[in-house]
Order: C-alpha cells, then sequence, then structure tokens
C-alpha cells in the first residue's frame, strides 16, 4: 500500500498535467476570442496565472523528492473530451468555450480542495499554502465565467447573423 506521502505525489502529478491541459486549452480558446476583448484579457490573465500554477506544482513536487513529468503529462490527458467539443456548423466557440472552461476550473478547484486536506493531514504546510494560493486564482476564474457566461451569450447570439 503506498504511503500518504506517495499518494500526494501521484495526485501532484496529476495536478501538474491538469495545469499544462488547461495551458494547451486556454491557448486555443484565446485565439478564437479575438473578437471578445474582455473574454480575452481574462483568459490571457488565468493562462499566465496557470502557467505560474505549473510552475509551483513542480516546485512543490521537487521539494517532495520527484519532479513533473512530460510523459506523466501526456499520459493524463484529463480534458481530451472537453477540447472534442463540436462546433459543427455553427461558430459557436465564444459560448462552448467558455462553458469548457467553467467545467475545467470546477475540476482544479476540486483537485485542489483534495490536495489541501491531504497536504493538512501529512503536515505540508507549504504545498497547503501553495495549494490554497492557487485555488483562490481557480475560483476567482470560475466566479468570473459564471458572472459572464450570460453576457457572452447575448453577445454571440446578437452577432450570428454575421457569423455563419
Ligand atoms: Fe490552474
Amino acid at each position: 500500500m503506498e504511503s500518504s506521502h506517495e499518494q500526494i505525489i501521484a495526485w501532484l502529478h496529476d495536478a501538474h498535467a491538469m495545469e499544462r491541459n488547461v495551458e494547451h486549452v486556454l491557448g486555443w480558446h484565446l485565439k478564437e476570442a479575438q473578437n471578445y476583448p474582455a473574454v480575452r484579457e481574462q483568459l490571457e490573465k488565468h493562462l499566465a496565472e496557470t502557467r505560474e500554477h505549473a510552475r509551483r506544482i513542480g516546485a512543490a513536487l521537487e521539494a517532495l523528492g520527484a519532479h513533473a513529468s512530460v510523459a506523466k503529462d501526456l499520459a493524463a490527458g484529463a480534458f481530451g473530451a472537453l477540447q472534442g467539443m463540436s462546433t459543427g456548423i455553427f461558430r459557436d466557440e465564444p459560448v462552448k468555450n467558455a462553458l469548457a472552461e467553467y467545467a475545467m476550473e470546477h475540476l482544479e478547484i476540486a483537485t485542489y480542495s483534495a490536495l489541501i486536506a491531504a497536504a493538512e493531514g501529512a503536515g505540508f504546510v507549504d504545498l497547503s499554502h501553495t495549494c490554497s494560493d492557487i485555488l483562490r486564482e481557480e475560483t476567482a476564474m470560475a466566479l468570473w465565467l459564471e458572472d459572464r457566461i450570460p453576457q457572452i451569450t447575448r453577445e454571440y447570439l446578437e452577432r450570428v447573423p454575421n457569423a455563419g
């Protein structure tokens, strides 16, 4: 049976892979949000935060005597289903992307909530603080999306006649 230390390292690998996936997805969404300046601005901000999350989780792995692995990141592929959402004949990326981002942020929120509990249980104070910092930024992004999705949807629908 794995020790809690080994289990925490495994979850940190998962979190690192998740952040790298989010980084890629946000990069694609940024390109598709060119006509939505407020969305672009927020995506750019959260993309920078996401890169920092991956860096901090990598550093946390090093501190526990492990290191982030590209192979494990690629194998994880947590967001394949979200990435594959079809846009069909409608160019509704701004809406679909916001929905996918909202789902991604909530997986991140759940992940860091679990990691904080595990870190606290193991007495890893620094790791608990790192995960709490990251959790605050994921929660802020999720709240921004929750607040903004109705407006993104209205803006998209107003543009539908010109979108085809
Ligand atoms: Fe993140």
